[in-house]
């Protein structure tokens, strides 16, 4: 029987897990080896899971596959900003044509609520500053926005698709292999970026893989090498632990 021992001191791991953050510019022509990839995914899969269930599967797009998904989404990425920001006309042409909105996943798109609102306009402002995107400037934002749907310049793209009969077990799950699967890439040097901004339009995806109606769109995942562009060395806020405790009653 193995031990379920590690030899790797305490210190080390937390230095290790600080260290990884979200890469949003990869080296386009470099691919992640197959090798790495099947160790990586062999990481993840250490993850624990509901009576070892693994309720998820992973589309795995490289090559013309996944420029032809970035293509629709770019496309339907441009119909979307174009009518949310532009004249009523752009707004009409949008909801007739339908062309655009989300097929999946429309939650997503709502609005944070208060409590939480915050948080995510600190690191988007925060982001965008590093970037050198003025508040106000919607066209950039837009632009940045759009580099999404382009995966960042990632020569691979996972869409992680969850089990539906397990609610949000499934996610939670899909969450925990994620984390082994991200902490493993960047053991292996590679960067990963997770992409909620793509989960609006699964159609696009189903279109590719053969997709079970019985599994839903939870993320999309860019992994690559990361470049040396400043937004790679970008550091989201980290909150403390008093942040997320709650208080006896
Ligand atoms: C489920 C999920 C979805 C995400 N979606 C996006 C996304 O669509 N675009 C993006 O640039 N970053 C996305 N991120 C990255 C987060 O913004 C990032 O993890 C957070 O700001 C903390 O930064 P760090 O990963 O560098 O620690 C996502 C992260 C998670 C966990």
């Amino acid at each position: 029987m193995p031990s379920h021992k590690s030899n790797l001191d305490a210190a080390s791991v937390s230095e290790f897990l600080a260290s990884r953050r979200t890469t949003r510019d990869f080296i386009k022509d470099k691919p992640v080896p197959q090798e790495i990839l099947d160790q990586i995914l062999t990481d993840a899969l250490t993850s624990p899971s509901w009576s070892n269930t693994r309720p998820f599967k992973i589309a795995i797009a490289t090559g013309d596959t996944k420029d032809r998904i970035s293509n629709e989404f770019l496309k339907r990425w441009d119909a979307l900003s174009k009518g949310r920001n532009g004249n009523l006309l752009a707004k009409i042409k949008l909801i007739t044509s339908r062309y655009g909105l989300p097929t999946s996943n429309r939650l997503s798109a709502k609005p944070y609520v208060a409590e939480l609102k915050p948080r995510a306009h600190r690191v988007g402002a925060e982001l965008y500053s590093t970037l050198g995107v003025a508040r106000g400037d919607r066209k950039a934002r837009d632009a940045q926005w759009a580099k999404n749907y382009e995966f960042f310049g990632a020569p691979t793209e996972l869409f992680i698709f969850i089990h539906k009969s397990l609610g949000i077990w499934s996610a939670s799950d899909a969450g925990l292999m994620l984390e082994n699967l991200m902490l493993s890439a960047h053991a292996h040097g590679l960067g990963t970026c997770a992409q909620g901004a793509l989960v609006i339009w699964d159609d696009v995806v189903r279109k590719e893989f053969d997709v079970s109606k019985d599994y839903r769109l939870l993320t999309g995942l860019a992994i690559g090498y990361p470049t040396d562009a400043p937004v790679n060395s970008f550091g989201a806020h980290r909150i403390s632990p008093e942040e997320i405790t709650l208080k006896k009653l």
